[in-house]
């Protein structure tokens, strides 16, 4: 399977990249498959993700699966954006080659992994 247009769109325009100034969740990750790394940055107030960025040092599939991700992020609640799992982004992707459904996987790993940061951060009263 080739890489669908979805996928090449968000790979050459990826929304919302960089760090997010003000960000109360952040998760970082990596694929021990193959080494690449990623970040998550989001901006919750009063339970809902008011904002969302990424950067991922990864391949096409890990960027574009990023990209998507913070789009559907943004207005999600926290309940919500902790059930965004990788099949719905490579859903919203209109598909990725078998060999690169693990780089959706750690975009999945990513949220939660900021969604955890922010539960930390709001028990030391710091979110
Ligand atoms: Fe590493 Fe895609 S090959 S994230």
């Amino acid at each position: 399977m080739e890489y669908t247009n979805a996928v090449l769109d968000h790979f050459r325009n990826p929304r919302n990249v960089g760090e997010l100034e003000g960000a109360n969740a952040i998760g970082k990750v990596g694929s021990p498959s193959c080494g690449d790394k990623m970040e998550m940055y989001l901006k919750i107030e009063d339970g809902i993700i008011k904002d969302a960025k990424f950067m991922t040092f990864g391949c096409a599939a890990a960027i574009s699966s990023s990209s998507v991700a913070t789009e559907l992020l943004k207005g999600l609640t926290i309940e919500e954006a902790l059930q965004l799992t990788n099949q719905r982004v490579v859903e919203e992707l209109g598909g990725l080659p078998e060999a690169k459904i693990h780089c959706s996987v750690m975009v999945e790993e990513a949220v939660k992994a900021a969604l955890e940061d922010y539960e930390e951060r709001k028990k030391q009263g710091k979110a």
